[in-house]
């Protein structure tokens, strides 16, 4: 075939130029709104300055919004769409409590992540593994904490491979993230496949994968959605990750499926691990192995990304705050010498509980608590204020988290709109054990249980002012 010729190829550049600059300015026409947009970043060509400054000064550019906004919602320009971003606990509660169809967050995955694409449509459509999560799973871990516990002594052992007491370099993040896809797997599929090297690597790709390339296929998708549709598969990793992944579970899942067609689900000795807590539900298609390997390579991603990055902030925090230590190490040996390792023992670690609790509120992410408005009239607060379809709300939790306080002024403004800011006293300042001390002020003489159920600021108690997990009906499960 003949190569184009320059002065070709230069009206090609120019059309798709023109294509995307009429297709930016339709759509930033279509989006306007009375809501204030990030000082410096309204009118057409700032809106794409601002989205491009997001990149490598998020937190500046959402200060920036936080501080001067007095109405509780202002916009952040993303390159190809405004979210929108709320402020105050009447308005985080109404958006945590609006209804899946209105306000959704998977079909916020689903643009943002690209989920159907990168985890596959069916974990998307039909989200049963939730429920397993929140159900079986939380159920099982009492009794399979001796397991886990377990685990986490060998995996520290094996991956930091430490002899006596000497020192050694080590990466923090990724000896942290084999530490948490071990311990995980030893929940999920047990012995001896959750010590298989290859399989590890493969959840934690799979996971970078999800993250990495969802967010890239999301820029593609929302300018060139028919391009996108033909290029999605192709460009993504889901169909060879999943072949991958059902060369170390295809196997196991079988045999599964063939006992429990077999038996039912009482046969002796049957695990009790996700595989089983998987099949008690599934029905259908859900049974077959690729779409039941899909699932776990899903729960995978949304777990040990998670739990790797609070371990790491935690572990930081442990060694820069190192008065810490001592009082936690005391608080552990007390608490294990009289009930030992179990799940209630951690339950009782009120120190090390807030600890954990203070590192998120310092490290968090920037926004959370994301959704889509896909209520064809919008999403409208109760004083009236409305946000458009087709937009992304979410919450500047790192901001509120670290708010440290109302000037006057502020206080004025936040009354006469009646949004109440989140404060916490020396918000800049990492005070680890102070929900601790709110729970011992809170105590007083009453009985511990009755403390525990009514206290609520424990590390997953979620709350207007602690969105780390998210909160409401899509609190993650999995906390
Ligand atoms: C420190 C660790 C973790 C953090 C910070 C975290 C955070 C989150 C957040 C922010 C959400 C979205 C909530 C919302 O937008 O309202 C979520 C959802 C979810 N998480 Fe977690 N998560 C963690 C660990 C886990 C683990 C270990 C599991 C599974 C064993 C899990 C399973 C899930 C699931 C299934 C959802 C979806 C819930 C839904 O769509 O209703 N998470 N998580």
């Amino acid at each position: 075939m003949k190569a184009p010729d320059s002065a070709t190829l230069l009206l090609y550049r120019g059309l798709s130029i023109g294509w995307f600059v009429s297709l930016s300015w339709l759509s930033y026409l279509r989006t306007q709104s009375p809501i204030p947009a990030i000082p410096g970043t309204s009118g057409f060509i700032r809106s794409y300055l601002g989205a491009l400054r997001f990149f490598y000064q998020a937190r500046d550019i959402i200060s920036l919004g936080y501080n001067q906004d007095r109405g509780g919602v202002f916009r952040l320009s993303r390159f190809l769409r405004w979210e929108y971003l709320v402020i105050g606990k009447k308005r985080v509660l109404e958006v945590a409590s609006a209804p899946d169809h209105v306000l959704s967050l998977d079909e916020g995955l689903r643009d943002a992540l690209q989920s159907d694409y990168t985890m596959g449509p069916e974990t998307t459509l039909n989200p049963y593994h939730i429920d397993v999560v929140r159900g079986a799973l939380t159920r099982n871990l009492s009794r399979c904490f001796p397991r886990v516990h377990n685990e986490i002594l060998h995996a520290f052992d094996d991956v930091l491979g430490l002899h006596d007491t000497e020192w050694k370099l080590v990466q923090v993040f990724p000896a942290l993230n084999m530490i948490v896809a071990r311990t995980t797997s030893r929940l999920f599929v047990d012995l001896p496949l959750c010590r298989d090297p290859g399989y590890l690597t493969l959840c934690i790709d799979n996971t970078i994968d999800i993250f990495m390339w969802g967010t890239s296929y999301s820029v593609l998708s929302l300018r060139v959605n028919l391009l996108f549709r033909i290029l999605g598969p192709l460009l993504s990793k889901r169909k060879r990750n999943l072949r991958h992944a059902l060369k170390f579970l295809g196997p196991m899942i079988d045999e599964r499926v063939k006992q429990d067609n077999e038996y039912g689900t009482d046969w002796p000795d049957r695990p009790n691990d996700l595989i089983s807590w998987l099949l008690d539900v599934a029905r259908g298609e859900e049974r077959t192995t690729a779409i039941l390997t899909q699932r776990i390579l899903t729960l995978y991603a949304v777990s040990i990304q998670t739990s790797s990055m609070t371990l790491t902030s935690a572990l930081y925090d442990l060694v820069t705050y190192s008065d810490h230590i001592l009082p936690m190490r005391e608080e552990a040996e007390r608490v294990v010498a009289t009930q030992g390792w179990t799940k209630a023992a951690l339950g009782n670690m009120h120190k090390i509980d807030s600890f954990l609790r203070e590192s998120m509120r310092m490290n968090s992410q920037i926004i959370g608590l994301m959704r889509k408005v896909i209520g064809k009239d919008g999403f409208k607060f109760s004083d009236g204020t409305t946000i458009p379809y087709g937009s992304f709300i979410s919450v500047p939790m790192a901001a509120a988290q670290l708010d440290p306080g109302t000037n006057i002024q502020q206080a004025i403004d936040c009354f006469r709109v009646n949004i109440s800011r989140v404060n916490y006293d020396n918000a800049d300042v990492f005070d680890g054990f102070r929900f601790a001390r709110l729970r011992e002020k809170q105590s007083g003489d009453r009985d511990t249980h009755e403390v525990t159920r009514t206290f609520t600021r424990h590390m997953v108690t979620t709350g207007f002012d602690h969105v780390v997990f998210g909160h409401g009906q899509h609190a993650c499960p999995g906390r």
